[in-house]
């Protein structure tokens, strides 16, 4: 079992290129079964989830692949069948179930098993199917392991989610796009990646309003499978992984240059890290933008992707407290980094309540290994800061393993981190980047 080890100490010092976002990436190959057309999606990394979900085309009888050179994908689903997916791959990553609405839009028929993903809760799918009932769709219900749906009677309609799921909204807008007429999703996510779904859905050619918002019009229409030309699109970069490393500074000191990062997406990771005492810095087409992220609001620019460089010196400060929410508000993705930057600093108190997931406190086990102060009690929990030291932990899931990473970087002596697939899902070689930002970390196969 792979595993990367880590000899804290260092400060983070360089500059790093984000790649696409694995968030947006997924339901966008999704979308890909809704075109004919050949699609190019451009700097992706070749990320564990994302290959599955390439596999789950290819099983379908359509044509993926990976060019690891120009990090570009190839998708062509000009020739896909209606099979039933292999339950290995279904269960694999939770995102299959992005190929439900797509499915169900182009052949009103589909069957898979429920999908597998990262275990930080019990991660219902009612939400989807819910709003799959109100454009019709009806679910053979004999095998409580697999979703088996009827499309033949779909139609347009309006949909009420009962909370702003991120992947029920992907899912249907994706299950609306061929259908005609106009469906409306009130109570939507507003997500970055909801909205560059809603971009890419639109340059194949249906007509999407107010993605962003909590209400979401899809003008559908089956022409969009008649199209024959070469769509080529760059999803938005991953801002995940940026929170991730921009926290990893925080912690251990130095300075970075995070390259093609969209700040606005992350402005409440960014205001608490503000707190702790790290300074930013953000330039849109070399013209310095100072004051970063609040200026930008100011100055009316609502989709800046640049370059952000974040400086940090000493032990992060202040008392914090973070709630996990919907976005705009401070994402779950970004909970257990924060949670590591919370041990980290010099005895201040940090209070993390965790209102997504149930099972999202995985990492905290591995923390007190390496000398956290971490109290928890039910959704909430309260880290103290105090001295990391070197611990062998693992990854529970992907987030949380990333998050052991960045105590592995700041802690005394050596820390190895097991279980590393978990990160291989969400980080593309995340070492190798670290490693570049001038930490002494390194993968053992
Ligand atoms: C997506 C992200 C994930 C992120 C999460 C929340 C992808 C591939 N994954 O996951 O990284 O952590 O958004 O920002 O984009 N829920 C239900 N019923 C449903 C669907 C969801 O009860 O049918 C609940 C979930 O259990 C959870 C909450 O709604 O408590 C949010 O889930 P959702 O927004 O759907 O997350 P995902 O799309 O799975």
């Amino acid at each position: 079992m792979a595993s990367i080890h880590i000899i804290g100490g260092k400060k983070l010092k360089g500059r790093v290129r984000l790649q696409a976002a694995k968030n947006a990436v997924l339901p966008i190959i999704a979308a890909c079964i809704l075109t004919k057309s050949t699609v190019v999606l451009k700097n992706c990394p070749p990320l564990l989830d994302i290959l599955a979900m390439l596999e789950i085309i290819r099983s379908l009888g359509g044509r993926a692949e990976f060019d690891n050179i120009d990090n570009q994908i190839q998708l062509d689903c000009s020739s896909l069948a209606l099979n039933k997916i292999d339950d290995n791959l279904t269960g694999l990553l939770r995102s299959s179930i992005f190929i439900l609405g797509p499915l169900l839009s182009r052949f009103k028929a589909a069957k898979l098993s429920l999908p597998g993903g990262c275990k930080i809760g019990s991660r219902p799918i009612d939400i989807h199917l819910d709003g799959l009932k109100k454009l019709g769709v009806t679910f053979d219900d004999s095998d409580e392991n697999l979703i088996n749906c009827d499309g033949s009677k779909m139609k347009s309609g309006i949909i009420n989610l009962k909370f702003p799921s991120v992947g029920a909204t992907e899912n249907l807008m994706m299950a609306a796009a061929l259908l005609d007429g106009a469906t409306v999703i009130h109570g939507a996510a507003k997500e970055p990646e909801v909205v560059d779904l809603a971009n890419f859905i639109s340059h194949l050619g249906a007509k999407i309003y107010g993605a962003g918002t909590d209400t979401i019009i899809i003008e559908g229409s089956a022409n969009l499978l008649n199209t024959t030309q070469t769509i080529e699109y760059t999803p938005i970069s991953d801002r995940i992984v940026a929170g991730t490393y921009l926290c990893g500074v925080a912690m251990t000191g130095g300075r970075i240059q995070i390259d093609n990062v969209n700040p606005l997406h992350i402005y409440p990771a960014i205001q608490v890290l503000k707190q702790t005492g790290v300074r930013f810095r953000f330039f849109k087409e070399d013209k310095k933008i100072p004051a970063c992220v609040g200026n930008l609001v100011k100055k009316g620019i609502f989709n800046p992707i640049g370059t952000l460089i974040i400086s940090a010196s000493g032990r992060p400060k202040g008392c914090h407290h973070i709630e996990t929410s919907p976005y705009p508000l401070f994402p779950t993705d970004l909970q257990a980094q924060f949670g590591a930057l919370f041990s980290s600093t010099k005895n201040h108190i940090g209070v993390i309540s965790e209102n997504l997931f149930e099972s999202r406190f995985g990492y905290i086990e591995g923390l007190k290994k390496m000398g956290a102060v971490v109290y928890t009690n039910a959704n909430t929990a309260v880290f103290k800061g105090s001295r990391l030291v070197g611990a062998s932990v693992r990854a529970e899931d992907l987030r949380g393993g990333a998050a052991l990473c960045l105590a592995g970087l700041k802690a005394e002596g050596k820390t190895i981190v097991s279980d590393i697939f978990h990160i291989d899902r969400g980080y593309y070689k995340i070492e190798e980047d670290l490693k570049a930002l001038g930490a002494n970390i390194w993968r053992e196969q």
